[in-house]
């Protein structure tokens, strides 16, 4: 039985408990909560590279007043010597901090290893299975956007193109659109759409666009193709790149947005990142209020 309190994926948190998550980031955006400053820890884990999610979760801690340190899985841990994945992070939670944050690869059995553990677990990326706090992250920005205006993320259309397949991004943002109401649409070459029935698909990019109050550019998971790619990096550009030519179909008051990291010239022209509909550098501002909202959160702090 894997603990409430883990964030592993969204199978098994609530609408209210996200709503509540927002209020907090919020609260934390307008800076009106104190620092804890009580003495407790955050572990980070990190074993695939990572810049906005690790850096961003040691930003919230900071601001937070809980303290943090990180296992580097490089030459310098015990993996170095074969302790294997699973026993480095059994030992890194003897030392009971108060939150653990991995970032796994897909083989690592995860949630087995959250039942060995007596200590809150939130994922930071699991392989192309769940990347939460990015697709919360997200969703934060687009509400911050909309609810503005008097609009809410239920019924909003987000675009998602490219890799869906093997992108975290995308599984969780499959799962988070179920318990908040927004819809998913995806555009990508045959080989990198999702098979799930709730997603609405479009061949041709521009009618995508058309479709959408906003759109994401995912990277081209490169180091998750076993077979390598069926087509060049210039068709992809050609045919699902993010440029001014192509985003003249998306209505100038949509949203332009990437997780990253970005490859440029691939998924996503550099020059559209000035666009004033790009919401891309807001995303990693987003990413250190809402982790710090969950940090605060699963210590136990409620709005
Ligand atoms: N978006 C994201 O997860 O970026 P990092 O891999 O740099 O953490």
């Amino acid at each position: 039985m894997v603990s409430p309190l883990n964030l592993l994926d969204f199978e098994q948190i609530s609408e209210n408990k996200i709503q509540s998550l927002f209020s907090l980031a919020d609260q934390i955006k307008n800076k009106k909560l104190a620092p804890r400053n009580k003495g407790e820890v955050l572990a980070l884990m990190f074993f695939e590279a990572s810049t906005r999610t690790r850096l961003s979760f040691e930003t919230a801690a900071i601001r937070a007043g809980v303290g943090s340190f990180y296992f580097d899985s490089g030459a310098t841990s015990s993996l170095e010597k074969g302790e294997t994945v699973e026993d480095a992070i059994l030992n890194v939670a003897a030392m009971k901090p108060d939150v653990l944050v991995i970032r796994a690869p897909a083989t690592l059995p995860l949630k087995e290893i959250c039942q060995k553990i007596d200590l809150p677990v939130l994922c930071a990326g699991w392989g192309s299975l769940s990347h939460p706090t990015q697709a919360l992250l997200d969703v934060f920005t687009m509400r911050n956007h909309w609810v503005g205006r008097g609009q809410k993320v239920n019924g909003k259309k987000l675009l998602i193109v490219g890799d869906l397949k093997h992108s975290r991004v995308a599984s969780s943002h499959i799962q988070l659109a179920k318990i908040l109401g927004y819809e998913i649409g995806q555009c990508g070459p045959m080989n990198f759409l999702s098979q799930d029935q709730s997603l609405k698909s479009f061949a041709d990019l521009a009618e995508g666009l058309k479709w959408a109050n906003a759109v994401m550019a995912l990277r081209n998971q490169f180091e998750r193709h076993d077979q390598g790619l069926s087509f060049s990096k210039e068709v992809y550009r050609e045919q699902f790149g993010l440029s001014h030519q192509s985003l003249r179909n998306l209505s100038t008051d949509g949203l332009i947005m990437h997780p990253g990291p970005i490859n440029h010239g691939i998924e996503l022209e550099t020059d559209v990142l000035a666009d004033k509909r790009s919401v891309v550098l807001e995303q990693v501002q987003n990413g250190v209020y809402i982790r710090e909202a969950l940090l605060r959160q699963t210590l136990g702090e409620a709005i």
